[in-house]
């Protein structure tokens, strides 16, 4: 615990980014009621839009600050035009920068379906799983294999000739991804809703590729280490179906990054959507946490879009700081939020258009403010 408390650095950035902070701000200012808040939000600029008026990914001020901070929220990175010199999307410093910069190795992207969350399959809305089925959290490695950054082109006389991404799994890299996610299925209070074991399943393509050959051997040798956790193998195309037939069976499942990326968008579905899917980015010093929904530029400005998932990243952005730090001030107001995000989930007031609701972006936030105002303490 500290006693002055933490500092938050705030990156609304782009496109619908700045509508679900405002409200993830909102919620974190209704927790702050009443007492001292613990810690001190501040908001930089930065991203895409930044760039086309400013020629800058993000204001110098906030990039020390995110490098600073206690911990960072960002909305979302990205906008049409808004393109590096060298094809890049401008905005990439505040997110595979930071994730690059600050050492955020594991990708930690919990997946749950809440009672009053619907699931939609082609246009309409069912209750088809219930957490009973979904309740698994995906590791995704996060500093390498083909988002490392040594890739190029082979031009000849202006065209291209060749391009290349590089694919690397280091010892380094799989080992501490691999030992986060087996110490998270120890930590975790339930196993898997299908048998209550606590299973790490690792989702590779070890049957093709070296890098996956090393990163399961990786696997072998680090979850030895935690004989109360069962290990299971999955190679990533089986592995999609697997997770859409039988969710239930995956309690902690752990991947390369390129694969990772790919199964937590498929798993989104599983929760209810992307608007409900948070990450966070996680380092042996710093952390940064975001919605994992993106920008969505067709929805700028219209007060549309689903804010839970900023209410899913603020949650795990006050737990891991409040682990971190062994400070109750934090970890209870994570709590009541859990408590209030189901409770509103449930009575289901605060459904977004993604739900086929009504409700705005703000309309939802105030929703979860007044039923976190209206719950014991
Ligand atoms: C994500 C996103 C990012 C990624 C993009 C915005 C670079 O898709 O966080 O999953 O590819 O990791
Ligand atoms: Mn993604």
């Amino acid at each position: 615990m500290r006693d002055a408390g933490y500092e938050l650095a705030i990156f609304p950035g782009d496109g619908t980014g700045p509508e679900v902070i405002r409200e993830g701000v909102k919620i974190l200012n209704v927790l702050a009621e009443g007492g001292a808040a613990p810690w001190r939000a501040t908001e930089y600029s930065g991203g895409g839009q930044y760039f086309l008026k400013t020629g800058r990914e993000w204001d110098p001020e906030g990039e020390a600050a995110a490098h600073r901070a206690d911990a960072v929220l960002l909305g979302a990175v990205g906008w049409p035009g808004a393109t590096l010199a060298n094809g890049d999307i401008a905005g990439r410093a505040l997110v595979l920068g930071l994730r690059e910069s600050l050492d955020l190795f594991a990708n930690v992207r919990p997946c749950r379906l809440y009672p009053g969350v619907k699931h939609r399959i082609s246009g309409e809305y069912r209750e088809v799983w219930t957490p009973k089925n979904v309740d698994m959290v995906i590791v995704r490695e996060n500093t390498e294999d083909l988002y490392t950054p040594i890739r190029g082109r082979l031009r000849r006389a202006g065209d291209t000739e060749l391009a290349i991404d590089t694919r690397v799994i280091t010892r380094k890299g799989a080992e501490r991804v691999v030992r986060y996610a087996f110490e998270l299925a120890r930590a975790r209070p339930r196993g898997a809703p299908e048998d209550g074991v606590r299973r790490v399943t690792c989702v590779d393509k070890a049957n093709v590729m070296e890098g996956c050959r090393f990163f399961r051997e990786t696997f072998d040798r680090v979850g030895a280490e935690y004989p109360e956790v069962e290990r299971d193998y999955a190679y990533v195309d089986a592995f999609t179906q697997w997770l859409v037939r039988n969710p239930e069976r995956y309690n902690v499942v752990v991947a390369t990054n390129m694969m990772g990326d790919i199964i937590t968008d498929l798993a989104s579905v599983l929760q209810g959507g992307m608007g409900f899917a948070s990450g966070g980015n996680i380092g042996a010093e710093h952390a940064m946490f975001e919605p994992v929904h993106g920008s969505a530029p067709k929805y700028a400005g219209k007060n549309q879009v689903n804010p839970f998932a900023t209410f899913f990243a603020v949650e795990q952005l006050l737990r891991w700081l409040g682990d971190r730090h062994h400070d109750a001030r934090l970890l209870t107001p994570a709590d009541r939020l859990e408590r209030a995000i189901a409770t509103a989930l449930r009575e289901g007031q605060g459904r977004t258009y993604d739900q086929g609701g009504t409700v705005t972006t703000s309309g939802a936030g105030d929703l979860l403010a007044a039923t976190l105002r209206a719950e014991p303490r």
